[in-house]
């Protein structure tokens, strides 16, 4: 692992081989807040970038070293509309992931609802739900690679709450290899906002692969701007930046 250090900016990235090293590090951290903190609230991600920490979880959970039974779990996002039973929603993505092999009480997932009857109503009630929790302990981030995290999309403002998005041609293309086709892929979602992410305690970001690159570049190295909404990161106080080789061939 090495340590890229950024000139005029606070903080680092930490830099592996492996997705896989990246998995475990990022598990010791969730791990280790889980020893000091039973009860931790921890957001999650979906996406190919957190399955080797979700990995880890599985096993330190499996082999005894941890228990989410008094553990809150708050999910970014979710598609909307989306059946929330099949495999593509984001929910069924997390259970197949995690929250079936751990021992996670189905009462402490929080997500939103892709099956409510208005995606702007069910979004005010999911910010309520947030907002009430009071930040969570830590919060995992993917980035897209149009910069995005959560589903808060490239534009000319952050959005600070909770609330329904259309997703850009760049998102639903990438999205498209969990799809049969890309006709099928969802064009919008319900995603929490910036403010929601900037309340996390710590924030665990990881990027990994070629083309993410450009978009961890923007994030890291260049003045914040909404344009590349993941550059909000440079102004939360806590957050552990873990990239992979190609993710950081451009800094
Ligand atoms: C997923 C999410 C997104 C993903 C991002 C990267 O819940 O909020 O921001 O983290 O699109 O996705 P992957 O990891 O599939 O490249």
């Amino acid at each position: 692992m090495k340590e890229i250090k950024f000139e005029g900016k606070p903080y680092s990235a930490l830099v592996f081989d492996t997705e896989e090293e990246i998995g475990r590090y990022a598990a010791e951290i969730v791990t280790k807040k889980l020893c000091e903190k039973p009860d931790m609230l921890l957001g999650l991600a979906t996406g190919s970038t957190p399955v080797p920490l979700y990995r880890e979880l599985v096993k330190a959970c499996k082999e005894g070293k941890v228990s989410f039974k008094n553990v809150r779990t708050y999910n970014l996002d979710e598609y909307f509309p989306i059946d929330t039973k099949s495999p593509l929603s984001f929910l069924g993505f997390m259970r197949e992931n995690l929250f079936d092999h751990i021992d996670l009480p189905d009462g402490a997932i929080h997500i939103p609802n892709g099956e409510a009857a208005d995606a702007d109503v069910e979004a005010a009630r999911y910010e309520k739900e947030l907002f009430a929790a009071g930040g969570v302990d830590i919060q995992v981030l993917g980035i897209g690679s149009d910069g995005h995290i959560g589903f808060n999309e490239p534009g000319d403002a952050y959005i600070y709450e909770t609330h329904a998005t259309d997703l850009t041609q760049q998102t639903i293309v990438d999205n498209s290899r969990f799809f049969n086709d890309i006709s099928e892929v969802p064009t919008r979602a319900i995603t929490m906002g910036i403010g929601a992410i900037m309340r996390a305690k710590q924030c665990l970001f990881i990027a990994t692969g070629k083309n993410k690159a450009q978009a961890v570049k923007d994030a890291l190295t260049a003045s914040a701007t909404p344009a590349c909404q993941a550059s909000i990161l440079q102004f939360h106080p806590n957050t552990v930046f873990l990239l992979d080789q190609e993710a950081a061939s451009l800094l």
